[in-house]
């Protein structure tokens, strides 16, 4: 096992731009979080570790709100976006994920061409006038998600033909084609190649100059390598959060520390 280092990636600004406050998530009768407080900042990435099973996915999908198209699951409490209540009646969630935008463990490029893909949330959004902006959109994403270089001569070609770790860059311009603030990845190198995960890794740590990054990752490396601050589920219950070099040197709890030396996971 490669040694966990820590992220000498700089203090960040400590401006929250969620905040959760006693949210609790059932599935029915399942009770899968525990009243979860948590101040998410802006320009960061804060990580999300735990064991399989123990609520990260869960918790992701209620700053989005992608639990709404779950019928078991409630969620309760609060959760701010800019000091906005997500969960108001006057939100839309439609409009909120392209506030907070999401990637997911499999890359899953539309079946259509590389523009199409990312051209796709700009236009259901109504972002732009006409064909040059939606093109200065398109570009300006896959700029962003470090793969213009690669597909500039190709864009008509379909989407899932890429590579693995190119479709899942190209999910990542999709969700930031339509302006988000907030990127959550849910294990989003867990299906690539260390290559690929690399490349990943490093345009994760460049997006967290235009965003606020959440990732969810199995990878106590990874999290080492891309966070700043890192959140330890367990067992439905956030145990520690802090900054990432505080939490995997010196944690807190012993249930930090027994998962984060092996003995639990
Ligand atoms: N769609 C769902 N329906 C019912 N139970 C679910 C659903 N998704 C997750 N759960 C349950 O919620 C708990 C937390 O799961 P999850 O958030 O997926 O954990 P993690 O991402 O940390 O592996 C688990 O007990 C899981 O079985
Ligand atoms: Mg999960």
């Amino acid at each position: 096992m490669d040694d966990v280092r820590t992220a000498g990636r700089g203090i960040v600004a400590a401006t929250a731009k969620i905040e959760a406050r006693g949210v609790q998530v059932h599935y029915g009768t399942t009770h899968a979080l525990k009243d979860v407080d948590v101040s998410i900042l802006d320009h960061a990435v804060t990580a999300f570790i735990g064991p399989s099973g123990c609520g990260k996915s869960t918790f992701l999908r209620c700053l989005n709100r992608m639990n709404d198209t779950i019928a078991s699951c409630r969620v309760t409490g609060k959760i701010t976006l800019d000091g906005e209540d997500i969960y108001a009646p006057k939100v839309d969630p439609v409009q909120l994920r392209a506030k907070v935008g999401m990637v997911f463990q499999k890359p899953n490029p539309f079946p259509k061409s590389i523009y199409e893909n990312v051209a796709y949330g700009p236009k259901i959004h109504g972002l732009t006038r006409n064909k040059g902006e939606l093109d200065q959109i398109v570009e300006a994403s896959l700029r962003k998600a470090a793969l213009w270089a690669e597909v500039k001569d190709r864009l008509d070609s379909p989407g899932t033909g890429l590579s693995g770790g190119q479709q899942q860059r190209l999910c990542i311009a999709r969700a930031i084609a339509t302006g988000p603030e907030v990127l959550l990845m849910d294990e989003p190198c867990s299906a690539l190649d260390p290559i690929a995960t690399a490349q990943v890794e490093e345009l994760i740590d460049e997006l967290r100059s235009s965003f606020s990054v959440v990732i969810v990752t199995h990878s106590m490396q990874q999290a080492a390598r891309v966070s700043q601050k890192t959140a330890f589920f367990h067992l439905g219950h956030l145990v520690e959060y802090g900054e990432t070099a505080e939490i995997f040197t010196n944690p807190k709890d012993p249930r930090t520390e027994a998962y984060i030396t092996g003995r639990i996971g």
